[in-house]
């Protein structure tokens, strides 16, 4: 196949005046034709998303002097790339290059290249997922006027983010997965005013999230988690959204402020990630009318109620609200959750018994205050994996029920107050691989299919202050 496949390609070594030559998403492999280079024509050049294999020579594109548009992106070559035959084109002008993911050996070293320091009508440019190394190359958006795409995502640039002229043009911004420290621009939103998407996540940033960012009436989606930012969410950014602003992640910062405790409406987003920060105040006062479509508000320390709305969105697919200081009961709707997570609160109650069990895969109740008995509504619950409600006042046994939810993977009903045998209906989950029932008031015996449950790491508990000697708690 491979020599069919060669003798195909190098078929088109003799079409001189071909311009387009598009071979995007096939099963082309081997090395790229040498006899290319005779392709003196080639405006674009696209053979991306190929198995293509082999270094990428330089005399390949030394006659190729009309290219504007190359994507050489998602194939297995090898070795550091090579681009000094394109140093000695005064005449080339690149409008797209893309070469993401395009190296399988990642080689150490691979730089930015230095010819595109002459390039001044790049619209495109995406060098993504390369493991190239070296100083942040800014004068890339200094030098190109039209750029509309810079995609620099997961390298290992460093340095900081310097902005020297407005660039009306530009709409994706994304510098995430680097080593870049220091602050994001002051005046960013003077220098970027038409950006749709901005990413500078997983880097080292540090100092505040400028209040122009507030600013951008065009942006979609904003992500600058993972990074070292303090200081408080500026007062324009999420408050009563006007704008396009779909998905916003501030996640694992340093952030603080009562950035939800505002009479305003979260209307319009669609994601908002403000996990793992040091956010405080009363959430009860926000406002929805609309849809959401994801709230992980996890690893703060935010007080108030639950609002109900919550409970009464039409599209919520993620509520993740763990590890806060939210009190009360968890408000009765309509909602229909795929992931509803409110462990680690101190919320009381009984157990939710009006949730939307449709859709629940995952539901964590862990680590509040609820009581009374696990309600009958939980039969319902057919999709779910994963169920935690260890770390309550639960009372009552353990319902027969739950042989049923199939799915199951992992049953955590730990530290309550149950009593009561064990079901032995718990047999008919063949999927579990960790069902903890430890600390609890059971009696009886342990059914015997539970002795077969020895996973790779098996570990029982002992079981305090109950009637069970061992407790059936298998981790595998
Ligand atoms: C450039 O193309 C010409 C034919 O068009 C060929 O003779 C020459 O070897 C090519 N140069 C390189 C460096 O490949
Ligand atoms: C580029 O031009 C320089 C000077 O003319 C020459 O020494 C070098 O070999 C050329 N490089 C390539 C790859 O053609
Ligand atoms: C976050 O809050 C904790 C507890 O109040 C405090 O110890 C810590 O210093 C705070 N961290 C930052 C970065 O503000
Ligand atoms: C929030 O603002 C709206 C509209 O101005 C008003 O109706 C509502 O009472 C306010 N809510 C609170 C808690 O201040
Ligand atoms: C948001 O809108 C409401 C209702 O229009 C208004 O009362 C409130 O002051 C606004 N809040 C902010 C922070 O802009
Ligand atoms: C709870 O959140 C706080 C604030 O982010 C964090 O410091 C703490 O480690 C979290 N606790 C757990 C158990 O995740
Ligand atoms: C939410 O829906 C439930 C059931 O339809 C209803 O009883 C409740 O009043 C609604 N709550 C709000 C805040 O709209
Ligand atoms: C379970 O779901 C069915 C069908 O939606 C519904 O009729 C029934 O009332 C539910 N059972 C409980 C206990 O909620
Ligand atoms: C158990 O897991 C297997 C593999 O993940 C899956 O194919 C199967 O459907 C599961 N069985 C049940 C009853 O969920
Ligand atoms: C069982 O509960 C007691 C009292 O709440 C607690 O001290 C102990 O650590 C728990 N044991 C386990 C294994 O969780
Ligand atoms: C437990 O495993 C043994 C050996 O594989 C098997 O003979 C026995 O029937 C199993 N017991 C149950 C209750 O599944």
């Amino acid at each position: 196949m491979p020599v069919v496949v060669c003798s195909l390609l190098a078929g088109f070594c003799g079409l001189l005046n071909l311009q387009e030559l598009d071979l995007q998403e096939n099963m082309f492999n081997g090395n790229i034709p040498e006899c290319f280079n005779t392709l003196s024509s080639l405006k674009m050049f696209d053979i991306s998303s190929n198995l293509f294999t082999g270094t990428l020579s330089p005399s390949l594109m030394a006659n190729l002097t009309s290219l504007q548009y190359v994507d050489f992106s998602y194939n297995k070559f090898e070795g550091p790339f090579s681009f000094s035959s394109f140093s000695n084109h005064t005449k080339l002008k690149l409008k797209v290059l893309v070469l993401s993911n395009c190296n399988i050996n990642r080689a150490k070293g691979n730089v930015f290249p230095s010819f595109l320091v002459k390039q001044h009508k790049l619209q495109v440019l995406d060098m993504s997922h390369n493991s190239m190394k070296g100083q942040l190359p800014n004068w890339v958006i200094k030098h190109n006027p039209m750029l509309e795409v810079l995609i620099l995502r997961n390298n290992l640039f460093y340095g900081t983010i310097m902005l020297f002229r407005t660039n009306h043009n530009i709409r994706l911004f994304d510098l995430s997965g680097n080593l870049l420290t220091g602050v994001i621009p002051k005046f960013i939103q003077r220098f970027l005013p038409g950006i749709s998407h901005l990413d500078l996540s997983s880097n080292s940033l540090d100092g505040v999230i400028p209040s122009s960012i507030g600013d951008m009436s065009e942006l979609n989606v904003l992500d600058l988690s993972n990074n070292k930012l303090c200081g408080e969410v500026p007062s324009g950014l999420i408050a009563n959204n006007s704008r396009l602003l779909y998905t916003v992640k501030l996640s694992n910062n340093k952030l603080h402020g009562e950035v939800l405790s505002g009479n305003f409406s979260l209307d319009g987003i669609w994601n908002l990630h403000l996990d793992n920060n040091n956010f405080t105040g009363n959430i009860g006062n926000l406002a929805i009318t609309g849809s959401l479509g994801l709230l992980d508000i996890s690893n703060n320390f935010f007080t108030g109620l639950i609002p109900s709305w919550i409970s009464n969105v039409s599209i919520i697919s993620e509520l993740v609200l763990r590890n806060n200081s939210l009190e009360g009961p968890f408000p009765c709707g309509t909602t229909s959750f795929t992931f509803l997570d409110i462990s680690e609160n101190l919320l009381s109650g009984p157990i939710p018994s009006c949730l939307n069990t449709r859709r629940l895969e995952h539901l964590h109740l862990g680590s509040n205050s609820f009581t009374g008995p696990i309600p009958d509504s939980f039969r319902n619950l057919t999709k779910v994996l994963t169920l935690d409600l260890s770390n309550n006042y639960l009372s009552g046994e353990i319902p027969s029920f739950f042989g049923k939810l199939s799915n199951l993977i992992i049953l955590l009903l730990r530290e309550n107050n149950l009593m009561g045998s064990i079901p032995k209906q718990l047999c008919q989950l063949t999927n579990v691989s960790l069902l903890d029932l430890s600390n609890n008031s059971l009696s009886g015996s342990i059914p015997s299919c539970l002795h077969n449950i020895t996973g790779p790491s098996y570990q029982a508990f002992v079981q305090e202050s109950t009637a069970l000697s061992h407790a059936p708690s298998f981790y595998s």
